[in-house]
C-alpha cells in the first residue's frame, strides 16, 4: 500500500458515526441535530472501524503504539498535544480541519492521594482526580473543547445551553475564544455567583429564567427548534466524547491498570455516561484488561437515578422535584439516564444517595486534605463511606473519586459552613451542629494587635488534637 493509500484508509477507519441509543438509526457525523431525527432519543458517537481487528489495525489503533504516542505528546508544545483532550485524538471523532479546534489547554488534571478522607471512609488507597483544575474550574471544559469545535466546524454563529452554572461558564469561555456568540439559560437564584460571573465575563447573553434547571432545558429545546443555535448541553454527543478523556488520562496515570472503583457525582448523567463509555472502549481496544466499577452518587433531594435503579431496575426514568444545596446537581429529570444505566450495568457499578449534612461533612474533609472541591463533587466521598458500609467497596480496594468542580466555584457554601450558618433554621440544624462543628474554622474579627493574635495562636495550638 502506498503511504497515501495507507493514511487514507487510516482516516476512513477512524470515521465516526452518530447512532441513536433508542432505535439504533445511524448517520454520518455532522454537527447539526443532537437528537435522533426518527425517534427523538439521544445520539452517541460510534466508531464502526473499531469493530474488527482489521479495522483497528487500519486506524492505527494498536494498544502499545497508542500508549507510547500519547506519552510522547506530553513533551510537545503543539496546541493539540498540550490539550489533555486532543492528545487522545485517535479515540475521538475527527474534525475535517484540525484548525477548527478551540482549546484552553483543558484536561491534564492531577490525581491526588487523599489520606485523611481515606481514613474517614475506611479505605487504604483513595485518590481524587480533580477535574476542578480545568481552565474554567470544572470538568465541563473537556467536553466543551470537543463540542464547541464541532460547532465552529459546522459554521454556527450561536451556541446555547441550559445550566446549573458550570456548563454555562465553560461554554461561554470556549465560544468567546472562537468568536461565537453564546446563549445561557439558568434557573433564577439557583446557581452560584462565581459561575454566573464567569458567563458574564466571557460575554454570554445570560437569561435567568423563573424556573428550575429542568424547566430551562424544556425552554432551550424549543428555542433550538426555532432558532439556528447549536446545543451544547451534555445531550450533545460530542461533549461526551471530550469528557471521555478524563478516564483515559486516569488509566494512563495508573499505568493502564484500572483502579477497582471510580465514583462520580450524578446530575444530568452525562459525565458518568462519558467516563463509562471510555472505560468500555479502552477495554475493547486492549488498553486495559479489567474494568473499574463505575458508581454514581446523587444528593437525596435529587435522586432520580437512584430511584430509577431501585424502583424500576433501570427500565423507566423516575423524575423527581430536585432540591439540594449542591446546586450543580439540582436536576430532577436527567437527560442521559439511559446511557448511565448502561454503563452502570456494563461495569458492575452501583448507585447511592447522600444527605445534605453528609455532603457538607465530606466537602470539609476533602478541604482538610488540602484539596477542596465544590459541594456537588463532595457527594463522591459521602457516597463512598456508604458503599464501604454496604460492603460494596472493600477496604483494600483502590478507589478514585472524580472531583468535578473547584472549591472556588461556591465560596458562599464554604463560608456559611465555617460560620455555622449552613443549616440554620432547617430541620437538620441539630444534627449538623453535632456532626459538623469539629470541622468548622470560622474567621475571627480582632483588634489589630500582635498580643491578640499571639493569644489566638496559642489557643489554636492547645486545641489541635
Ligand atoms: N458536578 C458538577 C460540579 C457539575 O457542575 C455537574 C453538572 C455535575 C457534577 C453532574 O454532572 O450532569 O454530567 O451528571 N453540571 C451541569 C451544569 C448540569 O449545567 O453545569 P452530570
Amino acid at each position: 500500500m502506498t503511504d497515501q493509500a495507507a493514511s487514507a484508509s487510516k482516516l476512513e477507519a477512524r470515521v465516526s458515526q452518530l447512532r441513536c441509543i433508542g432505535c439504533g438509526a445511524v448517520r454520518e457525523s455532522e454537527a447539526t441535530n443532537v437528537r435522533c431525527a426518527q425517534c427523538g432519543d439521544l445520539l452517541e458517537v460510534v466508531y464502526p472501524g473499531w469493530e474488527t481487528s482489521a479495522g483497528m489495525r487500519a486506524a492505527g489503533l494498536d494498544a502499545s503504539g497508542l500508549k507510547e504516542l500519547w506519552r510522547q505528546r506530553r513533551t510537545s508544545y503543539d496546541a493539540l498535544d498540550e490539550s489533555g483532550v486532543w492528545r487522545f485524538r485517535e479515540v475521538l471523532p475527527a474534525l475535517s480541519d484540525w484548525n477548527h479546534v478551540i482549546t484552553l489547554r483543558e484536561g491534564n488534571t492531577p490525581v491526588y492521594e487523599l489520606p485523611g478522607c481515606g481514613r474517614a471512609a475506611g479505605v487504604q488507597q483513595l485518590y481524587a482526580k480533580h477535574q476542578g483544575m480545568n481552565p474554567t474550574g470544572s470538568f465541563k471544559d473537556t467536553g466543551m473543547t470537543a463540542a464547541a469545535s464541532f460547532a465552529r466546524e459546522g459554521g454556527f454563529r450561536w451556541v446555547a445551553c441550559a445550566s446549573t452554572g458550570n456548563t454555562s461558564a465553560s461554554m461561554a469561555a470556549y465560544a468567546a475564544r472562537a468568536g461565537m456568540r453564546s446563549l445561557v439559560l439558568i434557573p433564577q437564584g439557583q446557581i452560584t455567583w462565581g459561575k454566573l460571573s464567569q458567563a458574564l465575563d466571557y460575554g454570554a447573553v445570560t437569561c435567568q429564567l423563573k424556573t428550575d434547571f429542568d424547566g430551562c432545558m424544556r425552554v432551550l429545546d424549543e428555542v433550538a427548534q426555532r432558532m439556528p443555535v447549536y446545543l451544547l448541553n451534555s445531550v450533545n454527543p460530542y461533549r461526551l466524547e471530550g469528557q471521555k478523556t478524563a478516564a483515559v488520562e486516569l488509566l494512563e496515570r495508573f499505568e493502564w491498570r484500572a483502579p477497582d472503583h471510580v465514583i462520580v457525582p450524578g446530575g444530568n448523567l452525562g459525565n458518568s455516561s462519558a467516563l463509562g463509555k471510555a472505560f468500555l472502549e479502552m477495554k475493547d481496544l486492549g488498553l486495559i484488561s479489567a474494568l473499574p466499577k463505575l458508581s454514581v452518587i446523587q444528593a437525596e433531594g435529587a435522586n432520580a437515578l437512584v430511584r430509577t435503579m431501585c424502583e424500576t431496575g433501570g427500565k423507566k426514568l423516575i423524575s423527581v422535584h430536585a432540591e439540594t444545596m449542591a446546586t450543580a446537581i439540582r436536576i430532577g429529570s436527567p437527560a442521559s439516564w439511559k446511557k448511565a444505566v448502561r454503563v452502570l450495568e456494563a461495569t458492575g457499578g452501583t448507585v447511592e444517595q447522600v444527605s445534605e449534612v453528609e455532603i457538607a461533612l465530606a466537602k470539609a474533609e476533602i478541604g482538610a486534605d488540602g484539596i477542596g472541591c465544590e459541594p456537588a463533587s463532595a457527594v463522591t466521598l459521602a457516597g463512598l463511606k456508604k458503599l464501604v458500609k454496604r460492603g460494596f467497596v472493600k477496604k483494600n480496594e483502590s478507589v478514585v473519586l472524580i472531583l468535578t468542580g473547584n472549591l472556588l466555584k461556591d465560596p458562599d457554601f464554604t463560608l456559611k459552613f465555617h460560620r455555622g450558618d449552613l443549616f440554620a433554621g432547617t430541620a437538620q440544624e441539630e444534627e449538623a451542629e453535632s456532626v459538623l462543628t469539629p470541622r468548622q474554622h470560622a474567621p475571627m474579627v480582632l483588634d489589630a494587635s500582635a498580643n491578640t493574635v499571639v493569644k489566638v495562636l496559642q489557643h489554636a495550638e492547645r486545641a489541635e488534637p
